[in-house]
């Protein structure tokens, strides 16, 4: 059985001591939680891995780690970037091309293949973005992530696509590219996961603001 992946994007928020708070109310929560074939990532901001992985280590928790992006070179004189070499110590997963990511940091298809080729390079699973079912992936992309920028909590008038739309969607990234595992994103709930992971084509599902919550997100992994 190919395992459900349930990632929190935790984006800019939290601090230090909110991410133990949520680290800790998490290891209480979590006791009672079947996770056969579930497999939990967070996406802390940079500074907070390290910190997120030695409570995880401590505590023996089920938790994977994940980085929200990585620089598009190689170690060097990139002032404020954060490679992919330094990145691999603290996490396995990196995310890859966030709509938030392209749009304020201005990535391009060439940026976004640079980043899949810095991650397999330093063994991060890449978990790639994107909300255009069009889009040609590099070689190299085991797990994408079908989320349009309009379905995005924080967007304007956010739109959610229904279970119906988003298994179209992931027959149309099939369709173009070679991955295993496709997932969903986008105002992702406790009321609604179910609606996604239950489609046949999709394993697992990528939740922005209801994973700031541990008790939120213990409710999203129950019923996916
Ligand atoms: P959301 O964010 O769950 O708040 O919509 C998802 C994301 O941006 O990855």
């Amino acid at each position: 059985m190919k395992p459900l992946f349930i990632i929190a994007n935790w984006k800019s928020h939290m601090t230090t001591s909110e991410a133990e708070t949520w680290l800790e109310e998490y290891r209480v929560l979590s006791v009672s939680l079947d996770l056969t074939d579930k497999k939990i990532i967070i996406c802390p901001p940079f500074p907070l891995l390290a910190f997120c992985k030695a409570f995880i280590l401590k505590h023996n928790l089920s938790l994977s780690l994940g980085a929200q992006t990585i620089s598009s070179f190689d170690e060097g004189a990139y002032t404020g970037q954060v490679s992919a070499r330094l990145v691999k110590d603290f996490c396995e997963y990196t995310l890859i091309g966030h709509s938030e990511t392209r749009k304020y940091f201005h990535l391009t298809p060439e940026d976004i293949a640079n980043q899949v080729k810095q991650a397999r390079a330093y063994q991060l699973s890449p978990l790639v973005l994107v909300g255009d079912t069009q889009e040609k992936l590099p070689e190299g992309v085991d797990i994408v992530m079908y989320e349009p920028p309009s379905a995005i909590s924080s967007s304007e008038h956010p739109q959610i696509p229904t279970p119906q739309e988003v298994e179209a969607a992931v027959g149309l990234l099939k369709a173009q590219n070679n991955v295993v595992y496709v997932l969903y994103g986008g105002s992702v709930s406790a009321k609604d996961v179910a609606a996604y992971t239950r489609l046949q084509e999709v394993h697992g599902v990528i939740v922005g603001a209801a994973s700031l919550h541990p008790s939120s997100f213990i409710d999203i992994i129950t019923n996916a």
